[in-house]
């Protein structure tokens, strides 16, 4: 065996800890778990709205429907409600200044500033280089803790060329 090689769970399950360390230990482990990087766009009126988000997974293909978690204080959120549609793209390794205009650092319309946007269908902003566009349509919402699960409907996809994704872990962009 390598030296280097160690195992630092225990053999057993310990007690419980208490709610503040597994809060603590739950984020770090999270950390490490490596995620694609979407930018979730929706339209409220004349309004373009975005946030970047990495809890984005397929739900199923049958039918073809994904998931979002979306924070409830987000400035998406109150525009997902039932049947609004919405556009999920996946972010190439050169959208990292994309990603950061949309996870924060930009506000409002200034964010669309960063990448290159046009529309698909209903109005909704479409990164025009995505590694793919996911059009959507908001079927379900379930609210859980802080977050509200956006189930959506999958009606259309556009597709690039491009294979490399934006990834994030442990707090960085790889
Ligand atoms: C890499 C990364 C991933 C993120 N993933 C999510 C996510 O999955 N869901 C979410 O609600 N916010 C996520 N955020 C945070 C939002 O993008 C950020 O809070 C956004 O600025 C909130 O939008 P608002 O300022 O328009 O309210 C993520 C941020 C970053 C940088």
């Amino acid at each position: 065996m390598p030296s280097s090689f160690f195992v630092s769970c225990p053999d057993t399950v310990q007690a419980p800890a208490d709610g503040e360390q597994v809060r603590e230990d739950f984020r770090l482990a999270m950390r490490r778990m490596a995620a694609a990087v979407a930018i979730v766009t929706c339209r409220k009126g004349d309004e373009w709205l975005g946030i970047t988000a990495t809890s984005m997974t397929s739900l199923s293909m049958d039918p073809p429907s994904l998931l979002i978690c979306v924070n409830r204080s987000a400035s998406i959120r109150a525009a997902l409600e039932p049947d609004a549609a919405f556009t999920a793209n996946l972010l190439e390794r050169r959208h990292k200044p994309v990603s950061d205009a949309f996870g924060g650092r930009a506000m409002g319309k200034e964010r669309f500033s960063f990448g290159h946007w046009g529309t698909c269908e209903r109005g909704v902003p479409m990164l025009r280089d995505a590694i793919a566009a996911i059009q959507c349509k908001v079927d379900r919402e379930v609210e859980y803790g802080t977050h509200t699960i956006v189930i959506g409907r999958v009606l259309n996809t556009c597709l690039s060329d491009e294979m490399n994704p934006l990834v994030y872990v442990n707090g960085n962009y790889q």
